[in-house]
């Protein structure tokens, strides 16, 4: 059988070199598990951009959609602030998601005992911390037509609209219950049902479909506001969240960073499954291009090494092999290994970017 295909688009700032590792990650799955990707490299965001005038070019865009699954490092950058809105950085990963139509996005936050007193809230209220979230990724505001700048009177006014059908609920709430059902069985669904009818919409049919089938399955409703507010409170309380992709887009940074480091977590975007039952997706880490350090060798690769780990359980059933990496950089951090992002001022000397990865490929080493 062939290999699966890998398409890695690397992208700006921090990308590049933190998908470096990913690479060597990669290899070794090929040289020591036997399970070998066949691995493209394309260009998105501002990278895209320079080379070809948009972000992400046509060409890019049908590699995506052929591929088994899609590593994203990172867009973005200040070189790229006054581009026109159409041309930005974002409008490439924006493009991506909509069009190979990733509607369910799984942001896990799990607090690695050997960083819970990095977090900034207290260590026993992040320590052992597990929760998902799942944010709806195809619609919502960030889509929703009309939108723009229009002339209104002697001034103008900045439209973006909410909009949510039944089905677009519909089928990111299933996905956020099939995840429970693996996890704690938990669900709690955040919007802003009282003051907004999207909101109210949003509720009811996520009650209808857990009342029809997924009754098992623990589900309560929370106004988004509130959800902020418990994330930061008692974050522990919570299995899944699903949310709308505005709200999802605010509560995952929000609950990355009582992970201690934005460098630390992963995501995965899934689309619904293709005929071998494999969902179109794309994987990035949640920390952005990072532009302040990028090139220095400081960023953590975790982040995106954690990404390849949801491709391999999400994309290509192996669950193993997934946790397999998952407990190597469980491993290096208890360790002791710490880059930048992960340390104090009065911490020592950090390693770079390449000895993380050095690390972890030797903790892949001495699994075996
Ligand atoms: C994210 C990012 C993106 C978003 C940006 C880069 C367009 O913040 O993935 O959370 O807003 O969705
Ligand atoms: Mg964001």
């Amino acid at each position: 059988m062939a290999n699966p295909t890998l398409l890695i688009l690397a992208g700006d700032g921090i990308g590049p070199e933190v998908m470096g590792q990913v690479t060597r990650i990669i290899d070794w799955f090929g040289a020591k598990r036997d399970l070998a990707f066949d691995v493209e490299h394309d260009l998105v965001g501002g990278a895209a951009y320079d080379k070809h005038g948009t972000p992400l070019h046509d060409d890019t865009m049908a590699r995506a959609l052929a591929a088994d699954a899609v590593l994203l490092g990172a867009v973005g950058g200040p070189k790229y602030d006054n581009l026109d809105f159409s041309v930005k950085p974002e409008r490439g990963l924006l493009r991506l998601r909509k069009e190979m139509d990733l509607f369910s996005n799984l942001r896990p936050a799990q607090c690695f005992d050997a960083l819970a007193d990095f977090s900034s809230l207290k260590k026993d209220v992040v320590a052992g911390l597990d929760i998902m979230i799942v944010r709806e990724l195809t619609s919502g505001v960030y889509f929703g037509e009309p939108r723009g700048i229009f002339e209104e009177g002697n001034e103008r006014v900045g439209i973006n609209t909410q909009r949510y059908t039944e089905s677009e609920i519909d089928r990111v709430a299933r996905s956020a219950f099939e995840l429970a059902r693996r996890r704690g069985n938990k669900v709690c669904s955040m919007e802003k049902a009282n003051v907004m009818e999207s909101g109210i919409l949003w509720r009811e049919v996520v009650q209808k479909v857990h009342d029809e089938d997924y009754p098992d399955v623990e589900l309560s409703h929370m106004y988004a506001d509130n959800g902020a507010m418990q994330l930061v409170r008692a974050p522990k309380q919570f299995d899944v969240i699903v949310t709308d992709n505005l709200f999802g887009d605010i509560l995952s940074d929000c609950a990355a960073m009582l992970t201690g480091s934005l460098g630390m977590l992963p995501s995965a975007s899934l689309g619904a499954p293709n005929a071998d039952g494999r969902p179109k997706a794309l994987y990035e880490p949640v920390h952005g291009s990072a532009p302040d350090i990028a090139g220095q060798g400081k960023a953590n690769p975790i982040a995106c090494i954690l990404s390849f780990a949801m491709a391999l359980r999400y994309s290509f059933d192996q669950g193993d092999e997934a946790a397999r990496l998952e407990k190597a950089v469980e491993q290096v951090l208890a360790d002791g290994a710490r880059t930048a992002d992960l340390m104090g001022p009065e911490d020592g000397t950090p390693i770079t970017t390449a000895e993380m990865g050095d690390a972890i490929l030797a903790a892949l080493d001495a699994s075996l």
